[in-house]
């Protein structure tokens, strides 16, 4: 298992997204299971949209629970986490069940502040596969139609500037402890995010060595 960390908007799900295409791997990624979840109108996907959409963390409990049940369909030597650990407390779970679920590496995706504003408020998503473009720096062939599946693209509820600063809050809070955590590990591989979709591709594939 690889883990993705990095702000809000700092390319964790873009990268993912190639590493699957081009091999093989699988994106679990939390936020992704809670839209599905929220587009269900699931008892879970109930109790968590208020909290997705203005960009604060859920609860623990109900989080292991959607990443338990994400982990168990898939080959854990194969899987991309996108999206978790996002607190000490569930860095510290999931160290718990490596047995089940080894850890290869960390990849930290670190990019300034300064240039996450843009990057959200432009991003177009697809709700159908969780592919995520951009209107000026990654933009689909055809505008608002997803290159992956076809489907139609659109703004995240908490793309929003306002629901930016939010998430850049909770992420300094909560989050960049995370990261700390693992960088005293020697698992840990800093990528400079700043770089265009394809030179980040190819930090990526040095880290994993591919
Ligand atoms: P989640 O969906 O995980 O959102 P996030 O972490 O805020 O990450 P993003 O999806 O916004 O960013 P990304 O790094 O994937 O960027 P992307 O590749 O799309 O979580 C949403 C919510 O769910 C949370 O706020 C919380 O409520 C809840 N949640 C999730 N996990 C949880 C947990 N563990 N515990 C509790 N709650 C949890 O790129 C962004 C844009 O930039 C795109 O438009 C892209 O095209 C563009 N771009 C990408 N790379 C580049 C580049 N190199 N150059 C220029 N543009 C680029």
């Amino acid at each position: 298992m690889i883990i993705l960390l990095g702000a809000p908007g700092a390319g964790k799900g873009t990268q993912a997204d190639l590493l699957v295409d081009k091999f093989g791997y699988v994106k679990l990624s939390i936020g992704d299971a809670l839209r599905r979840q929220i587009k269900l109108g699931s008892e879970v996907g109930k109790e968590v949209e208020a909290l997705v959409n203005t960009g604060k963390l859920v609860d623990d409990d109900t989080i292991l629970k959607v990443l338990k049940a994400e982990l168990s369909a898939n080959d854990p030597s194969k899987v991309l986490l996108d999206g978790y650990p996002r607190n000490i407390n569930q860095a510290t779970t999931l160290a718990a069940m490596t047995q089940d679920y080894p850890l290869e590496m960390v990849i930290h995706f670190d990019l300034d502040t300064s240039e996450i504003v843009d990057r959200i408020t432009g991003r177009r998503s697809c709700g159908n596969c969780g592919a995520s473009f951009h209107v000026k720096f990654n933009p689909p062939k055809k505008t608002d139609i997803c290159d992956r599946c076809g489907s139609g693209l659109s703004q995240r509820a908490d793309d929003t500037e306002e629901k930016v600063k939010i998430r850049l809050g909770v992420y300094e809070e909560q989050t960049k402890p995370v990261v700390e955590y693992y960088r005293k590990q020697g698992l840990y591989h800093r990528i400079d995010a700043s770089q265009p979709v394809d030179q980040v591709h190819w930090q990526v594939l040095s880290a994993v060595d591919l």
